[in-house]
């Protein structure tokens, strides 16, 4: 399928302030006329939010770190088959809060050294990268302390504690690395106001 839109992912650990920020950019552009879609992973579409479910509720010791990255992907393939690639061809904005690179970065390094199946899973069943990343960087105890403030019932990576935090946020800084053409880093610090500002800089440039 035709890609004319342009894909933008939001990334980072939790507690990170991404999906704040998403909404606050899609609004901004929304208000331009432009034609945006907010969605998020895990879900985004009708068959991958049931899939959320299993994933994000429950014991922490629910499922291997290999069974997660089978159903992160079976998700991700449905919302990619449904919502995103369809919107992509109609020419639309589409902002994704978290996409494959959570799959490399949880599953791939920080809850087992798994990168080697995501890559392949991946290539054999998304094969599509997004346009541009924004990687929120913040301070590892301070973005468990707000995840979990949420009491979203949804904590099953939160409740990994804050040395797994920690892995999380050493590993979005080598994807930074991996990939340095489409990620750039955000310093998730300061208000709502002074991050979506650095979030319009960085985004500036790249949008129709
Ligand atoms: P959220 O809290 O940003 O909505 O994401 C739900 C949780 O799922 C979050 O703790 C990150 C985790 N996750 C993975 O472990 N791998 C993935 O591929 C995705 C998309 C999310």
């Amino acid at each position: 399928m035709k890609r004319n839109g342009f894909f933008l992912t939001f990334e980072g650990a939790d507690g990170s302030g991404k999906s704040t920020q998403a909404r606050h950019l899609a609004k901004t552009l929304q208000t331009r006329g432009l034609d945006v879609v907010l969605t998020r992973e895990p879900g985004g579409s009708p068959g991958a939010e049931e899939i959320r479910k299993l994933l994000v509720e429950g014991d922490p010791a629910r499922w291997s770190a290999d069974t997660e990255i089978l159903l992160f992907t079976a998700a991700r393939r449905d919302h990619l088959e449904r919502t995103i690639l369809p919107a992509l061809a109609r020419g639309a904005i589409v902002i994704s809060d978290r996409f494959a690179d959570s799959t490399r970065v949880y599953q791939g390094a920080a809850r087992a050294d798994l990168r080697q199946s995501v890559d392949q899973l991946h290539q054999l069943m998304i094969s599509h990268e997004p346009d541009l990343t924004l990687v929120f960087d913040i301070d590892a105890k301070i973005g468990l302390s707000r995840g979990l403030a949420r009491q979203s019932g949804e904590d099953r990576f939160e409740e990994l504690g804050a040395e797994f935090q920690q892995k999380l946020r050493l590993g979005y800084q080598a994807l930074l690395q991996d990939f340095p053409e489409r990620c750039v880093a955000i310093d998730g610090e300061g208000t709502v106001k002074q991050v979506a500002e650095k979030v319009l800089i960085a985004v500036s440039g790249h949008l129709p």
